[in-house]
């Protein structure tokens, strides 16, 4: 009928490799422009085409957009010029992009057609976060060798006073990325929604450094052993500790806004001891504490004591054996296609 609101569809394409937050950010931004929210995602050859080989693959790629709490469908192979066919085809009404201009191999707006019609939008881009810095980051810290440290120290002193007058991504070496997390990115970010007290509540923690499909299927199987979910993340301190120096990847803040995107996380504990004692499982109702079968690392003095005296500690098997580490050494090893 006539009063009948039609569904507005919203569509997103992108290459969504290594993905962030700054993704997600646009995600959410995009689908509160519409009632649903459509992503298209290009496959490794178009993107090897016009940009350079993604380090993801496309499987991988497109289940990790699925996972971000904002999006309704995804669509592989996705043309990287986006045409009105495209966006007719999926029934989209109009297509949101950041405002960055991403062109084609040879040049080419790859938004004109949809601009010329009136049928894009734009949001802001995150500040401080890209695929390329990402890239940027991990490769700066493999060049460097142990050897060579006390020259690095050097460097960075020398680094971190330069980059106080620049703009543009930091070196992972002086401590500090450029994205400032702020509460209102926080809210954002967050389903504002309390446990309520008789959901079974379902801790999890770690470094969850480079948000890879290991982590998602693990927090898919933690959710389904309750019906809340609380995801509690080290400091970067910590986890040098027990993983060394060049780690994490991505701050504390980045991690928080990664987890965050996830559609099976409902909270975040920023900070989170290592150890879980039984002032934190009071504290956070806590009904189970999970743990993967996965550890990069090796536990020091097992942080599951008290969880296990308990009774209320299990160990899920992911089925899947990505770790950041491996993320690491792709980028490494394509460094020279880079
Ligand atoms: N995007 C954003 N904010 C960021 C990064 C990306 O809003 N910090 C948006 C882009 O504008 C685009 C979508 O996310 O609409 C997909 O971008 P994509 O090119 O896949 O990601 P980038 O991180 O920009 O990748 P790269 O560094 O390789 O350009
Ligand atoms: O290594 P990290 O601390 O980021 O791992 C967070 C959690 O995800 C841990 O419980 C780990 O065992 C789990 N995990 C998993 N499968 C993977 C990678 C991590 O179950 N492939």
């Amino acid at each position: 009928s006539i009063n009948e609101k039609k569904e507005v569809r919203v569509w997103c394409d992108g290459c969504y490799d290594l993905v962030h937050f700054g993704h997600g950010n646009l995600l959410r931004q995009a689908k509160a422009k519409g009632d649903k929210l459509i992503v298209g995602i290009h496959s490794d050859e178009e993107i090897t085409r016009h940009k350079r080989p993604p380090v993801l693959t496309q499987e991988e790629r497109l289940k990790l957009v699925q996972g971000i709490k904002w999006v309704d469908e995804v669509v592989e192979n996705a043309p990287y010029i986006t045409t009105l066919e495209t966006l007719d085809q999926y029934n989209c009404d109009f297509c949101v992009h950041g405002d960055d201009i991403t062109t084609t191999n040879d040049g080419k707006d790859t938004y004109q057609i949809v601009k010329d019609e009136k049928r894009l939008e734009t949001v802001s881009r995150t500040n401080g976060i890209s695929t390329t810095d990402l890239v940027n980051r991990i490769l700066s810290l493999t060049r460097k060798s142990v050897s060579q440290e006390t020259n690095d120290i050097l460097e960075d002193k020398e680094l971190s006073v330069d980059i106080s007058k620049d703009s543009k991504p930091k070196s992972p070496w002086t401590g500090s990325s450029q994205f400032l997390l702020t509460t209102q990115k926080l809210i954002q970010f967050s389903d504002g929604k309390s446990s309520k007290p008789n959901d079974k509540v379902i801790y999890v923690a770690g470094a969850f450094d480079l948000f890879h499909v290991g982590h998602l299927d693990f927090l898919e199987k933690a959710k389904s052993q309750g019906d809340y979910l609380i995801v509690g993340l080290h400091e970067d301190t910590v986890i040098k500790e027990y993983k060394g120096q060049m780690y994490p990847i991505m701050n504390l803040q980045e991690r928080t806004m990664n987890v965050l995107a996830c559609k099976y996380v409902n909270e975040v504990v920023m900070g989170a001891p290592y150890t879980v004692d039984e002032n934190l499982m009071k504290h956070l109702n806590v009904f189970l504490v999970c743990h993967g079968k996965i550890d990069s690392d090796v536990l020091l003095n097992d942080p599951y004591g008290v969880p296990k005296k308990l009774g209320k500690y299990e160990v899920l098997d992911s089925e899947n054996d990505m770790t950041t580490e491996k993320i690491m050494t792709r980028i490494k090893t394509h460094r020279q296609q880079l």
